[in-house]
C-alpha cells in the first residue's frame, strides 16, 4: 500500500464483542504493516478483565503464533505481574500496534519500533478492545503504548508509576478506566545491565496498578 493511502482509520466493527474485533482485524489496511507480517495479533485474556496491559507491538514469536506476549518479554512480564501479586487470569494483554514491524538482516527479523503514524492508524483497534473489555485500570508498557494513549509528548521516565486519569478528550470511551499507570517495557528490562534493579522497579510500578484495582 502506498504511504499516501495508509493512515486511514481502519474498519473497526461497531457491534459485537471481542471476537468481532478479532475477526475483522485481518482485513485491516489502516497502515502498511499488514503486508509483511505473518498475521495480526489481537489481545488475549479475560474478556471482562479489570486490568488491561498494553505493549508496543507483537514480536517475532507473537507474529508467528498470533498470540501476544508469548516470547521473552512476555515471560518477563508474567514474572513481574506475579511478583506484583496480579493473577494473570485477571489480565487482558494487548498491544498499541497489532502487526509486527521489522527489518530483515539475512534470515533474521529485527524488531523496529512502529512510527507515530502507524501507532495512530492502529489506535481504533486498541480503543475497540478497551471498549469491549471495560477495564478499571490500564497499564502502558513503554513509550509506544504511553504515547498511543497520552500523546507524543509523554516521557515514560517523567510519569512512570504514577496513577493518571484516562485522557477522555483524546480517546473517548463510554466507560473510561479509572486509572492509567505507565511503566517501562519488559524488553527494556531484558536489555538492561541493571536487570534486577529495573525488574524491581517494574514490579513496583505494577504494584501501583494492582493497588488501584
Ligand atoms: N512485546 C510487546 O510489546 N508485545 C508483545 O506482544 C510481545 C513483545
Ligand atoms: Fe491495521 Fe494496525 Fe495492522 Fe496497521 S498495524 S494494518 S493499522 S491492524
Amino acid at each position: 500500500m502506498a504511504r499516501e493511502d495508509a493512515g486511514a482509520t481502519p474498519w473497526v466493527p461497531g457491534h459485537g464483542g471481542l471476537s468481532a474485533v478479532r475477526d475483522a482485524l485481518p482485513r485491516c489496511r489502516g497502515c502498511d504493516l499488514w503486508e509483511h507480517a505473518t498475521q495480526p495479533v489481537p489481545g488475549a485474556g479475560a474478556v471482562d478483565a479489570p486490568l488491561v496491559v498494553v505493549g508496543e507491538q507483537p514480536g517475532d514469536q507473537e507474529d508467528r503464533s498470533g498470540e501476544p506476549f508469548v516470547g521473552p518479554a512476555g515471560r518477563l512480564l508474567d514474572r513481574a505481574l506475579e511478583a506484583a501479586g496480579i493473577d494473570r487470569e485477571v489480565v487482558y494483554r494487548t498491544n498499541a500496534v497489532k502487526h509486527f514491524r521489522f527489518t530483515t538482516r539475512g534470515k533474521r527479523r529485527i524488531h523496529e519500533s512502529p512510527s507515530r503514524w502507524q501507532v495512530t492508524a492502529c489506535g481504533p483497534w486498541l480503543l475497540a478492545e478497551l471498549e469491549r473489555v471495560g477495564p478499571r485500570v490500564v497499564v502502558l508498557l513503554g513509550a509506544t503504548a504511553g504515547q498511543a494513549v497520552h500523546g507524543p509528548s509523554l516521557r515514560v521516565g517523567a510519569v512512570r508509576g504514577r496513577v493518571m486519569p484516562w485522557p477522555s478528550d483524546r480517546l473517548p470511551l463510554p466507560e473510561p478506566p479509572e486509572a492509567v499507570v505507565t511503566t517501562v517495557h519488559p524488553s527494556a528490562v531484558l536489555r538492561s545491565r541493571a536487570r534486577d534493579e529495573d525488574f524491581a522497579a517494574l514490579v513496583a510500578d505494577l504494584s501501583v496498578a494492582a493497588a488501584a484495582l
